[in-house]
This record gives structure tokens, sequence and C-alpha cells, in this order.
């Protein structure tokens, strides 16, 4: 059977049962004993969740702030790329969807590319990001991008480890063309704790409206902690640049997150009318050097 063609139902009670019979007994009872507001990772800088009345606040400045960026690009014809990266269940969706909340589909577009399929798989690696880029007076949101080959290709064996090496030598190359061309770019790497991900996982598996979330990738991708904590640090070790560089950004706590990753975006960018937005919070997000797992 082809991945595509599976619907959610095969994995019913997957993550249940790994939870019971599987998770490392620490990530376990880091959930079972967690109060509602708590935040599971152990070395995250924060207690207890944001409060809404200052994310609720924050937020509404800051989409405040993209509505502005937005008016600029549209108006200058800046082109701009922000890749969203991280584990299964780090937030990625969520975050974007709070970024493009009020903004014009016309002038920010979602790419989510699905695996490739043949006639891409015989093409450069590249070549179908490459179609997706921005042109003048848009925002391209990469949900997942060209490091899929740095992590899950590699983890899942998707790719030879020959094709990765070829990705890791091309990618400054090619991230540098993005960048000399005048294109905007922007590079998060949401990271999230174990138990933080196993507990949205069994959220998810009990929502029907977020079953859908849930692929074959995503339940044995558990049981593949490690082999992604290595490869995510490989990738992140060998694709940091000073032209391209990545920002880290805890995401155990989504709200805080999401205000750090946009706040990410709109730092380092000039528009018209723009307000001042204040530094991501460092504690929140930084260079790899803060990511750990
Ligand atoms: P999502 O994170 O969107 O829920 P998955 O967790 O199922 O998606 O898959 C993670 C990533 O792995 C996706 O970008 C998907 O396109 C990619 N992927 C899945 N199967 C393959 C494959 N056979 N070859 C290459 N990439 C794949
Ligand atoms: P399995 O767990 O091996 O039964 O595989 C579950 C699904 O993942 C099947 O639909 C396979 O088509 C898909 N799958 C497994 N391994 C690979 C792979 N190396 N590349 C692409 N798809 C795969
Ligand atoms: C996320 O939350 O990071 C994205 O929705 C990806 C996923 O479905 O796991």
């Amino acid at each position: 059977m082809k991945a595509h063609h599976m619907t959610t139902l095969p994995f019913d009670g997957e993550i249940s049962r790994y939870f019971r019979e599987e998770a490392p007994a620490e990530v376990r009872e880091a959930i079972e004993t967690a109060d509602k507001d708590d935040i599971l990772s152990d070395d995250y800088p924060y207690d207890e969740e944001i409060k809404s009345k200052d994310y609720d606040r924050e937020m509404e400045a800051l989409q405040l702030e993209l509505v502005r960026l937005q008016a600029d690009v549209k108006e200058t014809g800046k082109r701009m790329v922000v890749v969203f990266e991280g584990r299964d269940a780090a937030g990625k969706g969520g975050t974007i969807k709070r970024f493009r909340e009020n903004m014009n589909p016309r002038v920010v577009r979602i790419v989510a590319l699905s695996k490739p399929t043949e006639t891409e798989a015989g093409q450069w690696y590249f070549q179908r990001y490459i179609e997706e880029m921005p042109t003048a007076g848009e925002i391209v949101i990469f949900d997942r991008s060209w490091y899929n080959r740095g992590v899950v290709e590699h983890v899942f064996g998707f790719c030879t480890p020959k094709e990765r090496e070829k990705f890791f030598a091309q990618v400054p190359d090619f991230e540098r063309m993005l960048v000399d061309e005048g294109i905007h770019l922007v590079k998060l790497w949401l990271n999230v704790g174990r138990a933080e991900q196993l507990k949205r996982f069994l959220q998810r598996e009990a929502d029907p409206l977020k079953q859908w979330k849930v692929s074959w990738i995503d339940v044995e991708g558990l049981k593949k902690w490690d082999a992604y904590s290595d490869a995510i640090r490989e990738t992140l070790e060998r694709t940091h640049s000073d032209y391209a560089p990545w920002t880290v950004v805890r995401s155990d706590d989504k709200e805080r997150a999401r205000l750090a990753a946009i706040r990410t975006v709109l730092r380092d960018i000039d528009y018209a009318g723009k307000g001042r937005i204040e530094v991501p919070d460092p504690k929140i997000a930084g260079g790899p050097d803060i990511w750990n797992a």
C-alpha cells in the first residue's frame, strides 16, 4: 500500500500503545504527573506557560506589524522566504496559522510539498523548491523544506548517504544564491522536547479534528527520537551560515514560540511604518547552540 493511500485509521491506538508499552519511563512519568499549564521539558527556562492576556496583547501587536510588512512587500516588490522546520508536532502548523491569520493569501503563500513524485525524484533535489520561490511582492512560507534531506529522509532511509552528502555540499551555495539574488531568507527550527511531543501526539490521536495530522512517519518516528536528534544536530551544524543563519525556537510553550518566531521574522527586515519590535526572548530563541535534545 502506498503511504498516501493510508488513512489515520491503521494507526488507531498506536500512539497510546507506544505511550503505555514503549516510551521511556521518565517521558511517561512527565506526562502523567503534569498539571495543565506545566511545561514538560526539564530544561525549559520557564515553569509555566505564558499568561493568555500577555500572549494575546503581544500577538495582536505583532500581527499589526505583519500587516505593515505585507503592505511594504507589495508596494516595494520585496521577496521573502521563511523556512519552518522542526520535528513533527513542534508547532510549525500553528505558528504559520498565526503568522498568516490577518494577511492576504495573495501576498503570503504557504508551500507544504508532499513526498517527491516519481518525476520530482528524478530531478535535481532543489528543483521543486526553486519553482516555489517568491516573485516580487510575495512572502513564501515553507512548511518543511529542502531540509527534509538532512533529517526525515535520512532517518527513514528515503535518500542514500551519498545523496545526503551532496545535499550538504550544495545547501550553502543554494542559499547563498537566494540571498545574493535579494531574497530575504529566514530559517526557523522549532524545537520540542520528547514528552511534550508525545503529549501532543496523544491529543491528536484522541481528537477527530486533528487525527489527520498523524502520519505513519509520526508513529514510526516516535521510536527514532535519538536518530532524529543526531540528524538535527548535524543538519544545524552544517547549514548555519552568517548569510543564512538558523534561529532555533524552543517550542514546548507554543505561544511563547509563536511570538519569538514572528519577532525573528520581523526583526531583520525594514519596512515602511515599522514599529519597535522587541528582540525575541533570548531564552526562547537563539542560534543552534540553544538546541539540545
Ligand atoms: P507532516 O510533517 O506534514 O505531517 P509527515 O510527518 O508524514 O508529514 O512526513 C514528514 C516529511 O517527510 C514530509 O515532508 C514528507 O513529504 C516527507 N516524506 C514522507 N515520505 C517520504 C518519502 N518516501 N520520501 C521522501 N520524503 C518523504
Ligand atoms: P511499513 O511500516 O514498512 O509497512 O510501511 C508503511 C508505509 O510506509 C507503506 O505505505 C510504505 O509504502 C511506506 N514506506 C515504507 N518504507 C518506505 C520507504 N523507504 N520509502 C517510501 N515509503 C515507504
Ligand atoms: C507541527 O505541529 O509541527 C506541524 O503541524 C507538523 C505535524 O503535523 O506534526
